[in-house]
């Protein structure tokens, strides 16, 4: 088995992440979170918005719909710009696209050298949809990026809120792209998340690059606290002849993948691109200057985001497989256990305890097998400490906490337990 495939395999056993609507063969491109991928994308999305937002006092957030007027993408200019390559093998009519030499080279190795391609052909990667009940229909879109939802509700954000240039709008939400060849688990999927922030500022070459810059390290840097190893990180500037249609310039975050270095998030200058394509601008009230400010993005991906953290912390150790997952991001905190599970008064014990720590704490709860076995399965799924109750607890009243990534254990009272995991969580 290769590394991909044991991540996806345990995504799947653990509850991380199943292929969407499985029981019919699934559909290519769509994912579903199990219980425990839900909890590490909310734990992601968390920790970005306390980072973007309420770390910040010059950001605000939105929430904008996933559908708009389709006239938003017209002059945005994704009806026209939005699109991928896309070649098909003559052989046997598989459609790939033309930037991914990696694929291409593996299909004529299928067809042992002998694949022959169509000249590439722009193909436009928005998701249509039809709203309406007369005919003709509506066509509308899904949204191909966060972002437009932020642009078209910029005068309604300056003139419900104290916002004033500089001053960025972040947004977490569904973005939907008809991707040619969706792959390596939800890397590229054809319905993901994105956690963006654009960012306003004065139309000025060197105060907003300088702009650029700062928001390139505040992201990196914003994944190595979270846990990615620094080593498994490293820009890459988009050259020119690539950029995408609303970049003056841009640097991908990429990550060092299995499959390969791979985009992370996108860091992009979008000048007054957006702003002046809808017709708005802003007036300073203090110099009543009107202008068309200029845009720095950050635009990561949640789903990238959850993939990498996963793959940059699987560990197999001697006796174990272990997630050594940040413990902001890992879906339970804690784990609590009774010694053994026949034994009334520990059970009843370990459940008290387990239920007071639950009230401000996500904690597990596991009395199955042995002790051996549950610290296992809880290596595995990446839980950072486990709270066995045994019978001194009975005397005492102090459990025994075990650190997932050392395995050394320590003997804390139970009055201190919350705050012994609180004081690791806050300084971890
Ligand atoms: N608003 C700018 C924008 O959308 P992008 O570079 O096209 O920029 C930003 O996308 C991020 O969204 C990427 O860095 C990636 O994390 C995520 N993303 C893009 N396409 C994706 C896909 N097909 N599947 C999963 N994530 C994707």
């Amino acid at each position: 088995m290769d590394f991909m495939e044991k991540i996806t395999s345990l995504a799947k056993r653990r509850g991380y992440i199943y292929p969407g609507s499985e029981i019919y063969g699934g559909l290519t491109g769509f994912w579903d979170y199990g219980p425990l991928g839900t909890e590490l994308k909310n734990n992601i999305k968390r920790e970005w918005w306390k980072s973007m937002v309420y770390n910040r006092d010059d950001v605000v957030g939105l929430d904008a719909a996933i559908i708009m007027n389709p006239t938003v993408w017209e002059r945005s200019g994704h009806l026209k710009g939005f699109a991928d390559p896309l070649i098909e093998c003559k052989i046997c009519h598989k459609r790939l696209k033309a930037d991914d030499p990696e694929l291409m080279q593996a299909h004529e190795a299928e067809h042992k050298g002998k694949s022959s391609w169509t000249e590439p052909k722009m193909f436009n990667l928005m998701t249509e949809v039809y709203l309406g009940n007369t005919e003709p229909k509506l066509k509308a879109y899904l949204r191909g990026e966060i972002t437009q939802g932020v642009f078209v509700n910029f005068q309604n954000v300056v003139n419900s809120s104290r916002v004033k240039v500089p001053f960025g709008i972040a947004q977490i939400g569904k973005a939907f792209r008809n991707e040619i060849t969706p792959g390596n688990l939800t890397f590229r999927s054809r319905e993901f998340e994105q956690m963006e922030l654009e960012f306003f500022v004065k139309p000025d070459e060197a105060e907003s690059k300088k702009i650029f810059e700062t928001f390139k390290e505040l992201r990196l840097k914003w994944y190595v606290d979270l846990g990615i190893k620094p080593e498994n990180m490293r820009f890459q500037d988009h050259d020119k002849d690539h950029l995408v249609h609303y970049a003056r310039y841009a640097t991908d975050i990429q990550y060092k993948a299995p499959f390969g270095w791979s985009e992370f998030e996108g860091i992009h200058h979008r000048g007054d691109w957006d702003l002046s394509r809808h017709k708005l601008t802003y007036k300073d009230p203090e110099t009543n200057e009107e202008y068309i400010p200029w845009v720095i993005e950050t635009s990561g991906g949640v789903d990238r985001a959850a993939l990498f953290f996963l793959l940059d912390s699987y560990y197999v150790e001697e006796k174990r497989v272990v997630l050594k997952l940040h413990p902001k991001l890992a879906p339970y905190k804690a784990a609590v256990f009774p010694l053994l599970s026949n034994k009334e008064d520990l059970v009843n014990k370990a459940k008290s305890i387990y239920k007071q720590l639950s009230a401000n704490i996500y904690c597990a709860w596991d009395s199955r097998g042995n002790i051996g076995k549950r610290y296992l399965a809880q290596d595995e799924i990446g839980t950072p400490w486990c709270i066995t109750v045994d019978f001194q607890t009975l005397e005492d009243d102090a459990v025994t906490i075990r650190d997932r990534d050392t395995t050394k254990q320590d003997r804390v009272s139970v009055d201190k337990l919350e705050a012994y995991i609180e004081n690791k969580l806050i300084n971890s």
